[in-house]
């Protein structure tokens, strides 16, 4: 959907608190969890987001009733699988819903699920998942755009994933839980969603060990039960808001944060000059008062810098003096926000996955967001600038920031949406 544009004036120094959301990237696969019980489940936490409405769809056509019963809280209900397929016009609409397939084919034997193609910035392959499920005895063909999954028998075996992949990680213990097999991953995803997700189906009688480790053991259990759980607290949008109060030289108090998700976002910072104080779930951000320095950064699967909070370091970089090298080779064509701040003045160059950052002082200009984090970097940018930044592209804003637009007003920001009404005067 074509959402109008967010009209940010910037300049003046945020302060105050924000309070983060829980974890997107966590909720999706939770919220896919849930279709191993037959029973109903309560999930606290799940952000509103156009990409959990997008789930919540895929999950409608195979059977899931859902209702919120809270402003972030909803319950789930898959008494019975009524398709075992996950066609392109939903699949293609988010990729990571691919993971559909682990949880189809534990529950139904058999899954079709779209191949998930490519996205804004670059190609996201599948072929982990792949050869985890055919390595753990899944017969997958492919045919006319789309993996079929079949299993005569419960998943068993031993796969050892090439990288570290936290989909594929995902995909391979959901196809694993039930049954009467025993599954060993190793080169694990030790990425915090992949925990969360394991201690959700442990809470529901799932028997998963090592999680968090390199090596993951899955012993199939009979069923799953109903229960309830809270989804963790979202780091990629703390990391967010820790990058906007580091750009805008201000103080801020990010609120529901796990410190310990965060170390290398907060290391990085520090070593810029930013100080960063804990208080039990708030991290202090204060960039008041200092000169803030360049840094080189490499993103890494978790526990390194991620990837997910590349752009929006690149936007910070981009208004810092000297020379900033920032490194993408988790996603190396995650670049649709340099074209974007080049629009607002900044001096960065490109070379394969390589940003060479020379910091300068930004303007204001029209800007389209091309994706979820490219839109991150742009919102970060335009707060820093004097002058009025439009940016296009909200909807993919809306695929991870909730009501964002409110939040950032809540620490003195000048943000504007007007309604489609309005905009069409
Ligand atoms: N990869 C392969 N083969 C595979 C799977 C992955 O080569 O079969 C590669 C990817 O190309 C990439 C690396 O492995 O270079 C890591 O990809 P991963 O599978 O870990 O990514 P993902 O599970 O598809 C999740 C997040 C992304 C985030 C990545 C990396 C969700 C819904 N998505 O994707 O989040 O960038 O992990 O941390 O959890 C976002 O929120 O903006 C977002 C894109």
């Amino acid at each position: 959907m074509q959402l109008t544009p967010l009209h940010i004036k910037g300049g003046r120094a945020l302060s105050g608190e924000i309070t983060v959301q829980h974890s997107k990237n966590a909720a999706l696969p939770v919220i896919v969890a849930t279709l191993l019980s037959c029973e109903p489940v309560t999930l606290h936490g799940i952000p509103r987001l156009s990409d959990v409405y997008t789930i919540l769809d895929l999950m409608a056509h195979l059977g899931t009733q859902h209702k919120w019963v809270g402003d972030n809280s909803l319950e789930l209900y898959t008494p019975e699988i009524i398709n075992t397929d996950a066609p392109y016009a939903l699949v293609s609409k988010m990729r990571a819903s691919f993971i559909v397939m682990g949880a189809i084919l534990a529950r139904a034997g058999q899954a079709t699920v779209s191949m998930p193609g490519g996205c804004a910035w670059g190609p996201r392959p599948v072929d982990q998942h792949v050869k985890a499920f055919r390595a753990l005895g899944v017969t997958m063909t492919e045919d006319g755009g789309n993996f079929d999954a079949r299993r005569e028998a419960s998943l068993n075996g031993h796969f050892v994933f090439e990288l570290l992949t936290v989909g594929g990680t995902h995909n391979a213990i959901l196809a694993a839980v039930l049954g009467d097999g025993v599954v060993v991953l190793d080169n694990a995803s030790i990425d915090t969603d992949v925990v969360d997700m394991v201690e959700f189906l442990n809470s529901l009688g799932a028997d998963i060990t090592g999680a968090g480790s390199n090596t993951i053991t899955v012993r199939g259990v009979a069923a799953l039960r109903g229960g309830s759980y809270t989804v963790i607290p979202d780091r990629i949008e703390a990391g967010t808001f820790m990058m906007l109060a580091a750009a805008n030289r201000c103080k801020l108090r990010v609120r529901n944060v796990r410190p310990d998700h965060l170390r290398a976002v907060t290391a990085k910072l520090q070593e810029m000059g930013v100080q960063i104080t804990e208080d039990g779930n708030t991290l202090i951000v204060d960039a008041t008062g200092t000169e803030l320095k360049p840094v080189n950064v490499t993103t890494q699967s978790f526990p390194g810098f991620p990837t997910d909070l590349q752009p929006q370091m690149s936007a910070l970089l981009a208004t810092v003096p000297g020379t900033s090298v920032v490194q993408d080779p988790v996603y190396p064509d995650r670049l649709t926000h340099v074209a974007e701040l080049h629009r607002m003045g900044a001096n960065i160059t490109v070379s394969g996955y390589t940003q060479v950052i020379q910091g300068a002082k930004l303007h204001a200009a029209p800007v389209k967001a091309a994706d979820l984090r490219a839109g991150a970097a742009l919102f970060i940018a335009a707060l820093t600038t004097e002058g009025e930044t439009v940016i296009d592209g909200v909807q993919y804003l809306n695929r991870g920031y909730e009501r964002l637009a409110e939040r950032l007003r809540g620490i003195g920001a000048n943000v504007q949406q007007h309604d489609m009404a309005l905009a069409m005067d």
